[in-house]
């Protein structure tokens, strides 16, 4: 270590005693932080402005196209954005051709890929709808909703049927908050209450960056329950 950095670190400690003994005053808050503690391998490493989350979803999205073609691309840029009504929202590129597809019927299905579909997820994000026919080249068989102007995959599990109900520009991305009509699912996957239990659907989790698909884990704990008797 240079006699500057040497310098730099000594002040950055005296700065950070100095503010731990003004928010310690009232001891209520924590303990004092030893101020020997080498704040720099405690600091977090930065690694820029990425899209880094865990986990994104694999979804597989259903549309037509002006002449009726079913189409489906594989997405991760999504997620539930309300309860009431209920949507979900998803970011598609404009070069895309699924984007046209929505813009033009203002309808899309969300498909769930189960672990063994993963394959045919990742092609039906890595060749366009515009040079090729995705159904006919993976032998799944689309089928049109009942609810709203899209096709659904009949051989995924489970499926969300959506309303575009606004468009919002991002960026390179525009995303589509899609009213969540109807949800069809076959009955294998359901549990005793009647849902699907992600145990049977076996959705995959794709990591941003590193680009990875991965399975869901095991089970943890009951939601709003696990958290109750966490307080020291
Ligand atoms: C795992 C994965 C996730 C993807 N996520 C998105 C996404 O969120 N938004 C997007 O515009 N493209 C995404 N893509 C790329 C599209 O699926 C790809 O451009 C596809 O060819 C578009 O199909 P289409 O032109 O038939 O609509 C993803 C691809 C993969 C493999």
């Amino acid at each position: 270590m240079t006699i500057t950095q040497m310098q730099r670190k000594g002040a950055l400690n005296i700065i950070l005693f100095i503010s731990c003994e003004w928010y310690n005053g009232d001891r209520s808050y924590g303990q004092s932080i030893n101020p020997d503690m080498d704040v720099e391998d405690k600091m977090k490493k930065s690694l820029g402005s990425k899209t880094l989350l865990y986990p994104t979803p694999v979804w597989v999205v259903g549309t037509y196209d002006k002449d009726g073609k079913p189409n489906v691309m594989t997405i991760a840029w999504g997620g539930i954005c309300c309860s009431k009504p209920p949507c979900v929202a998803i970011s598609l590129r404009k070069e895309t051709y699924s984007y046209e597809n929505i813009m033009g019927k203002k309808a899309f299905t969300i498909n769930i890929p189960s672990e063994e579909h993963a394959g045919q997820a990742d092609y039906f994000g890595l060749v366009s709808g515009k040079n090729e026919n995705k159904f006919a080249a993976t032998g799944l068989t689309p089928i049109k909703s009942d609810v709203v102007d899209a096709p659904y995959v009949n051989e995924f599990s489970l499926i969300l049927e959506c309303k575009v109900i606004h468009t919002l520009e991002i960026g390179l991305h525009t995303q589509f908050i899609g009213e969540i009509i109807d949800v069809k699912a076959d009955e294998s996957v359901l549990n005793e209450q009647g849902l699907p239990d992600i145990e049977k659907v076996k959705p995959v989790i794709f990591t941003p960056e590193t680009r990875n698909y991965h399975k869901v884990g095991a089970y943890l704990g009951a939601a709003f329950s696990i958290g109750r008797n966490v307080r020291k």
